[in-house]
């Protein structure tokens, strides 16, 4: 029987630590011998490279709807080449952000974040966990701002708190919060501990 493997996202607000963590839990399990691919949207494809670029240079011309369009794309794309091929082959799926970043952060912009979860989950698998990683925008924004020595339109401190207000607002028995204040390590601990249940449960 083909296997339907375990689908694990890290989620939260850009200064959170979870790309850390994403990064730190694939090393984790490779070192166990447990099979496990990570992945990041968005992607290194042509749409997340299309989206890299207004991230960098801002939105121009280009609307919200149509932004949103992409990031759409960029995951129809990473769920079809990555994440359903990986899953079969039983593995454990690490992601760097997903859907739920799509409906925090486009619905900042003013479009609806439940329509958002809704358009997603038509074609894009619902993770086994979602960790949604939670520390004051204020932080999250001082701690970019020191690691990169810039902030890119994405990272202004009013949007950031709506972003988080919107991710604070989402329900589901596959969700976690984790607060990113504590020591990696920490933090690292705890996230082993929960994903050793999740996939011998
Ligand atoms: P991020 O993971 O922070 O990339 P980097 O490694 O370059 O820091 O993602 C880049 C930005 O993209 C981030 O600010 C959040 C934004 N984003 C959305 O607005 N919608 C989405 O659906 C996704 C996946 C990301």
């Amino acid at each position: 029987m083909s296997g339907r493997g375990w689908l694990i996202v890290f989620e939260g607000i850009d200064g959170t630590g979870k790309s850390t963590q994403c990064k730190e839990m694939e090393v984790y399990l490779n070192k166990i011998g447990i099979p496990v691919s990570r992945f990041r949207e968005p992607t290194d494809g042509v749409w997340g490279q299309k989206i890299r670029k207004i991230l960098t240079v801002g939105r121009g011309d280009v609307t919200r709807e149509e932004e949103l369009s992409w990031f759409i794309e960029d995951r129809r794309e990473d769920v079809e080449n990555n994440i359903t091929p990986s899953l079969s082959a039983n593995k454990v799926v690490l992601l760097d952000r997903y859907y739920y970043s799509t409906a925090a952060y486009q619905g900042a912009l003013g479009l609806d974040p439940d329509s958002i979860l809704r358009e997603n989950e038509n074609f894009a698998p619902v993770p086994d966990r979602a960790y949604i990683f939670t520390a004051p925008p204020e932080e999250c924004l001082a701690r970019i701002e020191s690691s990169r020595g810039s902030h890119s339109s994405f990272e202004k401190l009013e949007y950031l708190k709506q972003v988080q207000k919107i991710f604070d607002s989402f329900q589901g028995t596959n969700i976690k919060r984790i607060k990113s204040s504590g020591a990696i390590e920490d933090i690292h601990t705890q996230l082993c501990e929960d994903v050793h249940q999740l996939i011998e449960s």
